[in-house]
């Protein structure tokens, strides 16, 4: 058996999780600075690196302790080494050097969009390459034509902000506090989606890319007009985005037959509305639809333990070196 320590630190989640090659999580925990942060609406960089050097070895021992294991009968150690907040990664990655050299155990330096990307399998592990991949996150709206580890294809990006970026400033722009995601899904809820009328950015263009900046505009005016209850603006907010995020990948669908499923992983995809229009959308091309539990679709370390065991599967191992890397596309 083959086991896996995983380390996260990119953002704002310190995480450590102990997975098998043949996709069994053994242990993982995480520890949230949502509380941290909170005063200042967003992540605070200086505030994430310093208590991901608190969180982390501790994590690394709660998890081995979990699984009743010992750093020894680990066999690969495996750690965000971007994109992300560059003191974070240098975190988890430098600690994952660490380990690797003191056990003597080869290291794995995972592009956290990988970890999203793979994540699916760890969830459902009869999920085939090639599959159409929305990896929806706080830094990233992208559509990926996933082929195995470290082959993928990008086939549309953001030219502006994110998916959960756009989520974020809205929360804030109502008042509706951090994390934005899931308080803007919660007042959405309670809203009407047809009260506010919103953009559609790039919706039927013949570009493949999203772009969220001109609706994030339009909510500032409709919260600003005073018109509209911040419930309204949350659910036609929403609405504009499945909107967005529908036509988008719909597009890629149609050229990309050949595909297994559509699959959808990053921290948005925890929103159950996007869910369930990226549901549909897959039924109307006959594709099965993949998205990880909750819990695996934001931040943590058995995505990053899994990508590693399919980067070890596939004899890509990385030397003592590897450097971190705030920027890294996939
Ligand atoms: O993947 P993730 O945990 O972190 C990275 O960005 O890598 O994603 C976090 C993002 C945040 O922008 C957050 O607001 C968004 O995912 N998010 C949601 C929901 N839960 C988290 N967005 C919409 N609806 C949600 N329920
Ligand atoms: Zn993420």
């Amino acid at each position: 058996m083959t086991i896996i320590l995983g380390l996260e630190s990119s953002c704002d989640e310190t995480a450590a999780a102990l997975v098998t090659a043949e996709g069994k999580i053994l242990a993982h925990r995480l520890a949230t600075q949502e509380e941290a942060h909170r005063p200042y609406g967003g992540v605070v960089p200086e505030i994430a690196a310093r208590a991901h050097v608190e969180a982390l070895a501790p994590l690394v021992e709660a998890v081995l302790a979990d699984a009743n294991l010992t750093l020894d009968q680990v066999d690969v150690i495996a750690a965000t080494a971007g994109p992300g907040l560059i003191g974070g990664v240098m975190v988890g990655l430098v600690t994952g050097k660490a380990l690797a050299h003191a056990a003597n155990k080869p290291l794995i330096a995972v592009n956290h969009l990988e970890g999203h990307a793979l994540s699916p399998r760890l969830a459902d592990p009869s999920l085939q390459f090639p599959y159409l991949l929305l990896l929806v996150s706080g830094g990233h709206c992208q559509l990926l034509h996933v082929r195995g580890p470290g082959d993928y294809a990008r086939l549309a990006t953001t030219i502006d902000d994110a998916s959960g970026e756009a989520f974020d400033k809205t929360a804030k722009l109502l008042g509706l506090g951090y994390p934005g995601g899931p308080a803007v899904e919660q007042a959405a809820a309670k809203g009407d989606a047809k009260a506010v009328p919103l953009p559609r950015p790039l919706v039927g263009t013949a570009e493949p890319h999203f772009s969220f900046a001109g609706l994030k505009s339009a909510v500032m005016r409709a919260a600003q007009s005073g018109q509209y209850s911040a419930e309204d603006i949350a659910a036609s907010f929403q609405q504009a985005v499945i909107d967005c995020l529908i036509d988008r990948t719909e597009k890629q669908l149609a050229i990309h037959d050949g595909v297994t499923a559509l699959v959808v992983a990053g921290g948005v995809a925890a929103n159950q509305s996007i869910r369930a229009a990226l549901q549909a959308l897959a039924a109307r091309y006959d594709l099965p639809f993949v998205a990880p539990p909750l819990w695996l679709c934001t931040d943590n370390a058995a995505m990053i333990a899994w990508a590693g065991a399919e980067r070890y599967a596939a004899g890509l191992v990385d030397d003592l070196t590897v450097p971190a890397r705030p920027r890294w596309p996939l």
